[in-house]
């Protein structure tokens, strides 16, 4: 329903939004958006039907209206993502796949054809939302808007540590540079770019461990009176 209050989460690459989000999400007995993925998705599909380079912002624009995708959980309520019914896991995570998906996201019709289904998340009782645009665009209405963000160093340092736990290699200075270019790309975007709203919450959590935040958080909410509507 449209009533259904969300909790936003924006913020650059691997400052640790998605994992936050989960937990905190988790703890509300809320659901939650990965709107990133939807993004990574676009570009994968696109990928796979040979569009690349991407140029072709009109058909891009219909893969991102048509996409086939489906979010769900394993039997541990780990995150499984499947498009056209196929596991898309690792390949979705790659930084080569960020990159691809932040230039689809440059496109204001591509965009605009994943608004409404980002916006179909919020139900009852309560959405924690992440991505670069949920306090400013999608969720303007949000009660609590978080920016988490972390130094480029600490950011890279993470998300390094995160691909090697998946199998995948990367080296830390190769993903220093490609996570700077996508941040320098989403922030100087014309449409949507990555910045806090006027009304958000700035969190850096360069020092801080997930749990920290994840409590603050929680405090927040508490605060701005979201946790009565707690879930199951
Ligand atoms: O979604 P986003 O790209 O912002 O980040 P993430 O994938 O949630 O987090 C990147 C990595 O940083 C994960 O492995 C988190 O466990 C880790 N992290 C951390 O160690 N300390 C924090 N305060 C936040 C995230
Ligand atoms: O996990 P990480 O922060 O590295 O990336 P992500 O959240 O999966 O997003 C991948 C890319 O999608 C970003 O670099 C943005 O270009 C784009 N994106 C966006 O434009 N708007 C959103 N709400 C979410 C992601």
């Amino acid at each position: 329903s449209q009533s259904a209050p969300v909790i936003t989460l924006d913020g650059p690459a691997g400052a640790g939004k998605g994992t936050i989000s989960r937990l905190l999400a988790t703890r509300l007995g809320w659901s939650f958006l990965d709107s990133g993925a939807l993004y990574r998705l676009v570009a994968l599909a696109a990928q796979k039907r040979g569009l690349t380079p991407l140029l072709d912002e009109a058909v891009l624009a219909d893969v991102a209206l048509n996409l086939d995708a489906r979010f769900t959980q394993d039997t541990a309520g780990e995150p499984v993502i499947l498009l056209a019914g196929e596991v898309v896991g690792t390949q979705l995570r790659t930084e080569s796949c960020g990159d691809l998906a932040s230039q689809v996201a440059a496109m204001p019709d591509v965009r605009a054809a994943l608004l409404e289904r980002q916006r179909a998340f919020a139900q009852s009782p309560g959405l924690v939302a992440d991505g670069r645009d949920m306090g400013t665009v999608v969720f303007p209405q949000a009660p609590l808007k978080v920016f988490l963000t972390a130094s480029v160093e600490e950011r890279a340092r993470r998300r390094h540590k995160q691909l090697m736990e998946q199998g995948l290699s990367a080296s830390i200075d190769d993903l220093l540079g490609e996570i700077a270019e996508r941040d320098r790309r989403d922030s100087e975007r014309k449409i949507a770019p990555l910045k806090p709203a006027d009304d958000a919450l700035i969190l850096d959590c360069s020092d801080l461990s997930i749990e920290a935040v994840v409590s603050e958080l929680m405090h927040h909410a508490e605060q701005a009176g979201l946790t009565e509507r707690r879930g199951r």
